[in-house]
């Protein structure tokens, strides 16, 4: 790995933990308006002192990110798709030019194992790989999950391991029962999870926490922080699970007296 590569990734999973809290809000580029997003800029201003990244489309920041916020960038360089149609049928929207414009420190695509275009979504991370290999940015691979597929360790495990064997840097991938096992088949590249759809807070700080027990680097949280009626409370919670290795009760603490 390059030296450009190793710092772009030391900006993001923190190397005093060696863990990360990435703050997603590309929501919008397939589901458009989401709940919690409309004012995206007001949504994430006061969540960006907690963050160690932001996970975001080159528009979003364009329209409602300061330039001179201090934040290491995960740009969402993929899209073409929409919830209306086929998920899997994802193109890459903005080129690796644009991607150093905006001084991304990692850029992402979405790869769709078991999907109608899982090809198409395997070769747009592969082309992204040669991409980020050339100018020394990594790639966050997201083990996207169609409507039929089952969140099982053996579904992510394959979809995490092909994403790692096509030259991913980073995975981020759900979590499920026996998580120890899509940890493992990711070797050395490090994994961070999605919340996934809004839980009750305490159910997705255990989540968080059993993640990181299980050996992730930590978190790539959008809903469960963002739509939380204490966001500020909740990215806390998750940091101090993720960083400082506190319990999902002590976070859960955390969150309440935030409120
Ligand atoms: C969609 C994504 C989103 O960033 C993602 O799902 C993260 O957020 P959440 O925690 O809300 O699931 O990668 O493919």
């Amino acid at each position: 790995m390059n030296w450009g590569m190793k710092n772009r990734i030391s900006r993001i999973i923190k190397p005093k933990t060696g863990r990360c809290v990435m703050l997603a809000v590309d929501h919008g580029y397939f589901q458009g308006p989401t709940t919690g997003l409309s004012d995206l800029g007001k949504t994430v201003e006061p969540l960006l002192p907690y963050a160690d990244a932001l996970m975001i489309t080159r528009g979003a920041i364009r329209n409602w990110i300061d330039p001179a916020v201090d934040i290491p960038i995960i740009l969402r360089v993929s899209g073409g798709q929409s919830i209306l149609k086929e998920l899997s049928n994802e193109i890459i929207t903005t080129n690796i030019d644009d991607a150093i414009r905006i001084n991304a420190s990692a850029i992402t695509c979405s790869v769709y194992v078991g999907g109608e275009y899982e090809k198409e979504t395997i070769d747009n991370l592969s082309k992204l790989v040669d991409e980020g290999e050339k100018y020394g940015i990594p790639v966050l691979a997201v083990t996207a999950v169609g409507k039929e597929m089952a969140r099982d360790a053996r579904y992510l495990g394959l979809a995490s391991r092909i994403c790692v064997e096509i030259g991913a840097h980073m995975i981020k991938t759900y979590y499920t029962e026996d998580f120890g096992k899509v940890v493992e088949a990711c070797g050395n590249v490090p994994v961070v999870i999605a919340g996934g759809k809004k839980l009750p807070e305490m159910e997705a700080l255990q989540m968080a926490y059993n993640a990181v027990s299980d050996g992730a680097v930590g978190v790539d949280m959008g809903r469960n922080i963002f739509q939380s009626d204490s966001p500020v409370g909740m990215i806390q919670a998750v940091r101090a699970i993720v960083h400082e290795g506190k319990s999902a009760d002590e976070a859960y603490e955390i969150y309440e007296q935030s409120k």
